[in-house]
């Protein structure tokens, strides 16, 4: 199939890219390069330098013969989105209002979308399912849902069918160390561990000790992106099969707390860096694990790299290659 791949440059938009080429695919990238990086696009794809707004992009849909499109492109920092939310408000609302529609007009009838754990808040029961309520507890999550709301109602009523993966934490990085994660500034646990481990900060703060969990520290549910990724082409080919809009989880359904994380990087990298205790941070729920019984079930999906020493031995594996990230800072 021929696909646009929004937000193709970033990060887990980039490892699907991958993945699509692999299955036999024609990706198509279309990237501002605001957070994203040319780099990680592989030579040979179609890149295009534009905003998922743009106002010519229907015209670009229909010329590129585009069958489907694979929406990654978005502002994701749930702590940025809460004393900036208008970007979150005018690139993931605005932008993909702007994109679904220029996808109707251009007759694109296929749509997968990247969507998150955080349209949940803080949940009444773990593992969550899809069917939980949804109370999303930061703006960031709160776009996401509303972009899920667009697409239910064009899905109803134009017939444009579409898959929301509501990823929990993705983390690791492509086998071969060539793309991996790289964001400015970084808020995520894995690659601050990681750098503590590098000597590129002196320690890492673990955000309060003082949770309702075994050690007192907070539990997550870690995704390798190559199973994300894996899971983005099946999701595309479902709908083409002719499968109903559907919204999944992608998760492993094993948490955990950020000091097993801290211990288990320590393992993997050979190196005991400083760890120092903190607050909690605002906003952070004390367990958040997925239920991905349901895109197993109906999609045969299925996560083969996520055992936690293999998200950190891939992601170990990028940050010794590139230290710096990609090669295109200013
Ligand atoms: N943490 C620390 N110290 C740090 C950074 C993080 O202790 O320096 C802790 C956090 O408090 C949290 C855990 O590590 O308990 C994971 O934090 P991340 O920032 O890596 O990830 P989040 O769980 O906050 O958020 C991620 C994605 C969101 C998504 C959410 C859904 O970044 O986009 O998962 O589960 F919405």
């Amino acid at each position: 199939m021929k696909l646009l791949v929004t937000g193709g440059a970033g990060y887990i938009g980039s490892h699907t890219v991958k993945a699509l080429l692999a299955a036999g695919h024609e990706p198509v990238v279309l990237d501002n390069l605001s957070r994203g990086h040319v780099a990680a696009v592989p030579a040979g794809v179609t890149f295009i330098n534009k905003d998922i707004a743009d106002p010519n992009l229907a015209e670009l849909l229909r010329e590129e013969q585009i069958e489907g499109i694979m929406h990654f492109a978005a502002h994701s920092q749930v702590g940025e989105s809460m004393v900036n939310p208008a970007i979150y408000y005018e690139n993931n609302v605005v932008g993909s209002f702007r994109l679904i529609e220029a996808a109707r007009q251009a007759g694109v009838r296929y749509f997968v979308f990247s969507s998150t754990a955080a349209v949940y808040g803080e949940p009444d029961e773990v593992p969550i399912k899809e069917t939980a309520d949804l109370h999303p507890t930061n703006v960031y999550g709160r776009t996401k849902l509303m972009i899920e709301h667009m697409l239910r109602d064009y899905s109803s009523i134009y017939g444009m069918r579409y898959v929301a993966l509501r990823y929990f934490n993705a983390a690791g990085a492509d086998h071969s160390g060539c793309i991996g994660e790289d964001h400015t500034p970084e808020t995520h646990l894995i690659p601050l561990v990681l750098q503590a481990a590098q000597g590129k900060r002196e320690s890492i703060t673990v955000f309060g000790t003082d949770y309702p969990t075994a050690d007192g520290t907070c539990i997550r549910d870690y995704i390798h992106v190559s199973d994300l990724a894996s899971a983005h082409v099946l999701a595309m080919e479902y709908l083409c099969d002719g499968g109903e809009s559907q919204v999944f989880n992608l998760g492993t359904g094993n948490g955990f707390s950020v000091k097993e994380i801290i211990d288990a990087a320590k393992k993997v990298t050979g190196i005991d860096f400083n760890v120092t205790i903190g607050e909690r941070r605002a906003g952070d729920p004390a367990k958040l694990i997925a239920s991905s019984d349901k895109i197993k079930d109906m999609l045969g999906w299925k996560p083969v790299a996520s055992e936690v020493e293999q998200v950190l031995a891939d992601a170990w594996r990028w940050h010794e290659a590139h230290p710096n990230g990609y090669d295109d800072k200013d």
